[in-house]
């Protein structure tokens, strides 16, 4: 196929895929699309027990790599104005995994021509991302057991087309949740002596949980814990029996989230305790942080340097992402690529810009090879 022909077809998949979004784990109209699609390609798919998402490959024997894309959507409405808008009502692809799915499509059209590929890729369509679950999900099945390196790549709006945009180490942060219940003893509110009250509790733990980061982390380390959620009582004249908080804790440093866990969890019962109640405490465990390996980040960028596409450092920030999974047993690079300056991610009026796939597929086709080329160069030495 012509790099032009892949390029139209790859647009179209984009506009389909953005008028069907489906969310995290509910992908299976996506997956039955993309599966019809590589098949029509005669792009192999591993037989996997996956409910959606799939993992398809190119090349054979060793090296082996995967390329990273995520597929679901979110569930909010789309206020974008698009001729090709959701067509479902509260989902909208405002993160840009339609972008990713077309793009990685295209890499694999492109790659079908190439007969020189030096190893395997391995092209993973990863379902819910969006709830953090996906990642794992495509790890257990072991399909990956061999991948020597693993690239994923996102859109970015704050960015023109074609900017790449990576780091080496820490690009985004281990996200947890925490749900808190203070349990007290209800009574009328002129009746303070008899009551245990949850919210002078829940009052006195949102200060001393602020000393996690002042005064139990490093300095130097990133750390964030954050309450955004309180519910306690009914009227201005009652003491509640019960209240809770809830909130997000993003760290750098697994010693750190470990630490901010233990604190939260120890604050919330003394200070409960020390009130004449108890607390109950629920503390998700969401992804680690995305930690890039060097060398891949370096090559990423000197695969963009010869595309004459721009390189950008990544900013500091503690948003989750769970490609941070596959990370943890195998080096890699998250990249993002600017989609067009516009709303954000996550907003309803989010766009990616249909002419930067053709950027994505280049850059993401000159990756692969060089990777493959890379780690087979390092085994023949
Ligand atoms: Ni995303």
């Amino acid at each position: 196929m012509e790099h032009k022909e892949i390029v139209a077809e790859i647009k179209d998949h984009f506009y389909w895929l953005h008028r069907h979004p489906e969310l995290s784990g509910e992908e299976f109209g996506t997956t039955e699309y993309l599966k019809n699609v590589l098949a029509s390609h005669s792009v192999l798919v591993y037989p996997l027990p996956l409910s959606t998402g799939l993992v398809a490959h190119i090349g054979q024997g060793n090296p082996v790599i995967a390329f990273r894309c995520d597929i679901d959507a979110l569930p909010m409405q789309e206020e974008s104005g698009l001729d090709y808008s959701s067509e479902y009502p509260g989902r909208m692809h405002a993160c840009g995994h339609d972008f990713h799915a077309a793009a990685l499509l295209g890499i694999a059209l492109a790659l079908k021509n190439d007969n020189s590929l030096p190893g395997t890729v391995k092209l993973i369509f990863q379902p819910a991302e969006e709830t953090l679950g996906g990642a794992r999900q495509i790890l257990e099945t072991g399909i990956l057991d061999d991948v020597q390196a693993i690239f994923g790549l996102h859109c970015c709006a704050a960015y023109p087309n074609g900017t790449i945009i990576s780091r080496p180490g820490f690009m985004n942060g281990a996200v947890d949740e925490f749900r808190i219940d203070f349990l007290g003893r209800g009574a009328h509110a002129c009746r303070p002596h008899i009551a245990a009250d949850p919210v002078i509790m829940i009052g006195n733990f949102i200060q001393a949980a602020q000393t996690i980061v002042s005064r139990n982390v490093n300095p130097f380390h990133s750390l964030l814990v954050g309450i955004s959620h309180i519910e306690a009582g009914t009227a201005k004249n009652i003491i509640p029996e019960k209240g809770f908080v809830e909130g997000t804790i993003r760290s750098l440093y697994p010693e750190d989230r470990k630490l901010a866990k233990e604190r939260l969890g120890s604050l919330a019962c003394s200070i409960a305790e020390s009130f004449g109640g108890g607390a109950v405490v629920h503390i998700t465990d969401g992804s680690p942080a995305t930690n890039n390996t060097p060398e891949w980040v370096a090559l990423a960028e000197q695969v963009a340097r010869k595309l004459q596409m721009p390189f950008v450092t990544a900013p500091d920030s503690l948003s989750g992402e769970d490609f941070a999974f596959y990370q943890q047993n195998i080096p890699g690079a998250f990249i993002q690529i600017g989609t067009g300056i516009g709303p954000m991610m996550h907003n309803p009026a989010f766009r990616a810009d249909p002419d930067a796939l053709e950027l994505a597929v280049q850059f993401g086709v000159q990756l692969v090879q060089e990777a493959l080329e890379k780690l087979k160069y390092v085994e023949s030495c």
